[in-house]
C-alpha cells in the first residue's frame, strides 16, 4: 500500500466532488497539497480567488506569510501538508456555511488518517472549529496546544488576519516558533507509547 497513491486518489474524489452547491460555483476544487507522510499539517478555511483559479491552497499573499514563516523554523511548503475545512472557494469570499463544513468534513477527515501528522496547525476559527468547542475564541486560545491520543491540535491566527493586524502578527510569529518543540514532544511521545507493547512481548 502507497500512501501517497492513496492520498492522490483521495485527492481525485475531492476534484469530482458533488457533495455541495459550491461544486457549481468553483474553478477548481483544491483538495490541498504536500507529502502522505507530512509530520505537519495546515488547516486553512477555504481557497480563495487565486487558489479557485490554481487548485493549489495558499497561493496569494496569505501562502507568501505561510511561507516566511514556515522558512523561520526552517522549513519549506514542500515539507508540510497545506489544506482547508471547505475544499472549494465560496462565492465572493464569503465565509463557508454550516452546511458546506459538514459536507467536506469527511474529506478532511480521511485527509488527516492518512497522513496521521504529528502536529495539526489550525489556521483562523473556521479551522479552530474543527477540533475546539464552540465557545473557544482565538484571541485567547491561539498558540495553546491541544494534545489528543496521537497528535497536537495547534490553533493559530489566519494568515490574512495577522496581515490587518500587527499585534496578531507578532503573536502569529510567537506561536509558529513553537511548532518544532511540538513536533519533537509529539514524537517523543509516540515512541513512549510504543515501547512498553513491544517490551511486554518478552
Ligand atoms: N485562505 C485560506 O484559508 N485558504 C487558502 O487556501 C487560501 C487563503
Amino acid at each position: 500500500m502507497d500512501p501517497a497513491v492513496d492520498l492522490a486518489q483521495l485527492a481525485a474524489e475531492i476534484r469530482a466532488c458533488q457533495r455541495c452547491p459550491l461544486a457549481h460555483t468553483r474553478t477548481h476544487a483544491v483538495p490541498g497539497e504536500g507529502p502522505a507522510d507530512a509530520a505537519l499539517m495546515f488547516i486553512g478555511e477555504a481557497p480563495g480567488y487565486y487558489e479557485d483559479r490554481q487548485g493549489r491552497p495558499f497561493v496569494g499573499a496569505s501562502g507568501r506569510l505561510l511561507e516566511r514563516l514556515l522558512a523561520g523554523i526552517g522549513l519549506t511548503r514542500e515539507d508540510v501538508f497545506i489544506t482547508n475545512v471547505v475544499k472549494c472557494r465560496p462565492p465572493g469570499n464569503r465565509d463557508p456555511l454550516p452546511e458546506e463544513i459538514e459536507a467536506c468534513r469527511p474529506w478532511l477527515s480521511r485527509q488527516i488518517a492518512w497522513i496521521d501528522p504529528l502536529v495539526i496547525v489550525t489556521l483562523g476559527r473556521f479551522s479552530m472549529a474543527q477540533f475546539f468547542p464552540a465557545s473557544a475564541r482565538i484571541t485567547r486560545i491561539h498558540g495553546q496546544p491541544l494534545w489528543q491520543e496521537r497528535r497536537a491540535i495547534l490553533p493559530l491566527f489566519h494568515p490574512a488576519a495577522a496581515l490587518r493586524n500587527p499585534r496578531w502578527m507578532e503573536a502569529m510569529e510567537a506561536d509558529f516558533a513553537q511548532i518544532p518543540d511540538l513536533l519533537a514532544r509529539v514524537q517523543a511521545r509516540r515512541s513512549d507509547s510504543s515501547s512498553p507493547q513491544q517490551l511486554s512481548l518478552f
